[in-house]
């Protein structure tokens, strides 16, 4: 897989994500976490985690930048990359309810940089996120 989403290194995408982190509403936690969704025009859509005091209604930031993106005009499947970043030993390894947006908004073979913030990162992709995942086929939508 190339070390490059065009136009951005993976660095200058895991810097934005590191930004998107810096904005994490994490009174209970306490755990920030940042992600960055690339649209077809190379726009960078900024999330970052959202907690709650009924923890149910917390928001991921993988889910926030796709969520912002969705708003603010972009169509699913267009995604070009998502980059995600937090401070873990090994690159953030996204949850499940987030693998499921993921397939549901991204093609199944677009690149998911993960990374942590002692600089480590793995690329992957939807699919190898997400086997298997119920999407729309199913629905016959
Ligand atoms: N979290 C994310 O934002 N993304 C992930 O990939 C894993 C978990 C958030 C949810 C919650 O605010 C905090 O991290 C602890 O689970």
């Amino acid at each position: 897989m190339s070390s490059k989403v065009h136009p951005y290194s993976i660095e200058q995408l895991l810097e934005a994500a590191k930004e998107a982190r810096s904005r994490a509403y994490i009174p209970y936690s306490g755990f920030a976490v940042g992600a960055i969704a690339i649209d077809a025009q190379d726009r960078l859509h900024y999330g970052c985690n959202v907690e709650n005091a009924a923890y149910g209604p917390t928001n991921c930031a993988e889910r926030t930048a796709l969520f912002r993106a969705i708003a603010d005009g972009c169509e699913a499947g267009e995604f070009k990359a998502v980059a995600v970043i937090a401070e873990t030993e090994h690159p953030i390894t996204p949850c499940g309810v987030c693998r499921q947006v993921l397939a549901e908004l991204c093609q199944p073979d677009m690149p998911v940089i993960l990374g942590n913030m002692a600089g480590d990162f793995r690329m992957t992709t939807v699919s190898e996120l997400l086997p298997g995942a119920f999407t729309s086929r199913e629905l016959n939508k």
